[in-house]
């Protein structure tokens, strides 16, 4: 879609349904749409109600048949087991319809839940699709976080399988799996009625008779099943996502609206083309695995790469780059936490100078802010343009984007560009009324939203309403505070709730203050994210000890540290805490996280004028100066 950015977006905005439904045309559908947008019951919308389509079938199947057999559609490339292995599209669907056939072999059928808690091999797409393949909805748990996180996800999907392996590989650390997903079923209520163990060389896992099944015996058995129709309204998969209460919110995907979206963004934004190869290196566990390692790329006929290993350490600051060269990478997508690891390894990209990035024309970030710094610094590196890209979990794609396959727009450092078409985004004061440009708010998407946004939360429509759209009738709340500038540029500056995004990893504060909560000896405590050079936020707890508490601090931090660890996962990243006398409050009693985080980060702050007690925050900045906070 060529011409200027500025035109596209008016003709989205003049149009929204027919912008949509020509989007549309890119999809292979079996029945086409009673109408595109259902907008019947607000505040609930519904895209191309009455299309029946599968989600498979346009990731694989339509490729094989339409010329594509033999092009490869997936890499798995995985330095920490020193693996290569290819799949064509032709091999990706027969792995993909014979283990759909050992899922409906286990009796998985159309609206099953079957999780996935998985390592970054292929078998975890493999078990996506063959899930969408089916009708049944996936929901994949992120491998680094621990049973009681699985627990959650378990009690709340109820799932008829559940789809894991017997190890995940950190670096040179192998993590058996199997513990962490036995002790996730004992504590669940919802129990599953089986399990299905991908069997990695590295561990052998244990598997509970009439229970558990191996992966590799099922699919030799196994009969390869056909993609089963589905409206394009059924959930597609469900991925839980930090929410304010420390309880993970499900949101749900749709297949249809997911469909058009995903693809039209693959040309539109990150302006790759069928054949082409792209590689999002981040982990099927979060919202940008789902997108952009499976779903995206496939449906638009590209390449995608699996990649188990990190920016650095596996080997070395160049992996990146060899990735790239090795199979001739389009475009990367990735956290700005990565680029800050591989700068502070390799500040002058000696590692890059080793590799040919022929085809690679541009970077993509999101997941946190990305700081000016960095994208400049891998803008002069790489000599392509660093597109700094703003989503969350609930979106699927991307509410602020430069959308380079329309129109390049010029770069701003610091800001995620323009609000992408399917999004009208507004920045309202507390009132509800919109601010000037430059004034920050709270910034917010105007109903309906674009096709694949969530349509609702997993079994909690209230809980949908109450999160996302009470706070500004008709409009959608991100919970991200910023301002958009006169060019219309959007600046996302910080969260209003308690999430924090430590590596690009989104984690509540709230969460992890449950846990301290539980240790015997802490009265009250409160976790603010502060600033970090290389993760851009790490949790910080601040703990008040019960009253005649004897023990020394250090053991009691030791224990904070264990438990977090035991009950988030070690994706919490929580190692810094300190034990205060008191916490600062306002004279109603609420705790004044901001204002810790400001003294923490060494950034001026204006006494709240409610505050109880201002002696506190002297306390609060002798505490945090043993932490070595604020960071020179
Ligand atoms: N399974 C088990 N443990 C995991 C895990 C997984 N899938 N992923 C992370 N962990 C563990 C890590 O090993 C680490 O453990 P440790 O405290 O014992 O060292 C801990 O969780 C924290 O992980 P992380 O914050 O990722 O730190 P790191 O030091 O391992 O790596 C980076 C730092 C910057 C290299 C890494 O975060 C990175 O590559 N980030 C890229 C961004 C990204 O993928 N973001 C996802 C959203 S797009
Ligand atoms: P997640 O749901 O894990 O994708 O996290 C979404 C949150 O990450 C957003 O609400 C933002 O707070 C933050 N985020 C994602 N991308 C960006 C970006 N490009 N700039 C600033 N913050 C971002």
């Amino acid at each position: 879609m060529a011409g200027s950015f500025d035109q596209v977006y008016a003709s989205w905005k003049a149009d929204p349904q027919g912008f949509w439904a020509k989007a549309a045309e890119e999809i292979d559908w079996y029945e086409k749409w009673d109408k595109v947008l259902d907008d019947s019951n607000p505040p609930f919308y519904r895209w191309f109600p009455g299309a029946v389509v599968n989600t498979c079938y346009n990731a694989i199947d339509r490729h094989v048949e339409q010329g594509r057999a033999d092009q490869l559609a997936l890499i798995y490339d995985s330095p920490v087991t020193g693996t290569v292995k290819k799949y064509t599209y032709s091999e990706l669907k027969d792995e993909v319809a014979r283990f759909a056939g050992v899922l409906k072999g286990q009796g998985v059928e159309k609206g099953d839940r079957v999780i996935v808690y998985m390592p970054m091999v292929p078998e975890a797409a493999i078990a996506m699709l063959a899930c969408a393949r089916i009708g049944a909805i996936h929901s994949v748990v992120f491998g680094g976080f621990a049973s009681n996180e699985l627990a959650t996800r378990i009690n709340d999907a109820a799932p008829k399988v559940i789809i894991s392996a017997s190890c995940g590989i950190e670096g040179s650390r192998v993590i058996p799996y199997k513990p962490l997903l036995d002790e996730a079923i004992d504590i669940s209520s919802a129990k599953p009625q089986s399990c299905i163990i991908f069997q990695r060389p590295q561990v052998t896992a244990e598997l509970v008779e009439g229970r558990d099944y191996s992966w590799s015996e099922l699919m030799e058995k196994a009969e390869p099943a056909d993609c089963v129709p589905v409206a394009a309204t059924d959930p597609l998969y469900i991925l839980y996502t930090s929410g304010t209460t420390g309880v993970p919110k499900g949101v749900v995907r749709d297949n249809g609206g997911h469909l058009v979206a995903l693809k039209w963004s693959m040309k539109n934004i990150y302006n790759v083309n069928p054949g082409d190869v792209y590689w999002a290196a981040s982990d099927v566990g979060w919202v940008v695995g789902h997108s952009y390692i499976v779903y995206a790329p496939l449906f638009h006929g590209c390449t995608t790469i699996f990649y188990e290993g990190k920016p650095v350490g596996t080997p070395d600051p160049g992996a990146f780059w060899r990735v790239i060269s090795d199979y001739n990478v389009s475009a990367l997508f990735t956290a700005p936490t990565a680029f800050r690891a591989i700068k502070r390894e390799d500040p002058n990209g000696e590692y890059l100078k080793k590799y040919d990035l022929g085809k690679f024309h541009t970077l993509f970030l999101a997941g946190e802010r990305s700081d000016p710094d960095t994208l400049s610094w891998a803008g002069n590196m790489l000599g392509v343009p660093v597109i700094d890209h703003w989503w969350q979990t609930e979106t699927g794609w991307s509410i602020t984007a430069n959308c380079t396959g329309i129109e390049l727009l010029p770069i701003k450092p610091g800001s995620a560009t323009k609000p992408v078409p399917g999004y009208d985004l507004q920045v309202l004061d507390e009132e509800g009324n919109q601010v000037d440009s430059g004034t920050i708010g709270s910034i917010v998407i105007k109903l309906p939203m674009a096709p694949g946004n969530l349509p609702t939360l997993w079994n909690n429509d209230e809980g949908y309403v109450k999160s996302y759209l009470s706070g500004f009738p008709g409009y959608y709340t991100t919970a991200d505070a910023g301002y958009i500038d006169q060019d219309g540029y959007v600046w996302i500056m910080a969260r209003t709730d308690d999430i924090i995004n430590v590596a690009g990893h989104r984690l509540s504060t709230g969460g992890m203050e449950g846990v301290l909560s539980d240790h015997p000896d802490v009265a009250e405590c409160a976790v603010i994210g502060v600033a970090d050079q290389l993760k851009g936020e790490l949790p910080l707890g601040m703990v008040v000890l019960k009253a005649g508490v004897a023990r020394p601090d250090e053991d009691i931090i030791k224990e904070l540290v264990k438990m977090v660890r035991q009950e988030i996962g070690a994706v919490a990243s929580f190692k810094l805490a300190v034990v205060v006398q008191r916490l600062p409050k306002t004279r109603s009693g609420k705790t004044l996280r901001g204002t810790m985080k400001k003294i923490a980060d060494g950034v001026e702050y204006k006494m709240p004028p409610t505050i109880d007690d201002p002696a506190i925050l002297g306390e609060i900045a002798e505490a945090l100066a043993t932490l070595g906070y604020p960071k020179q």
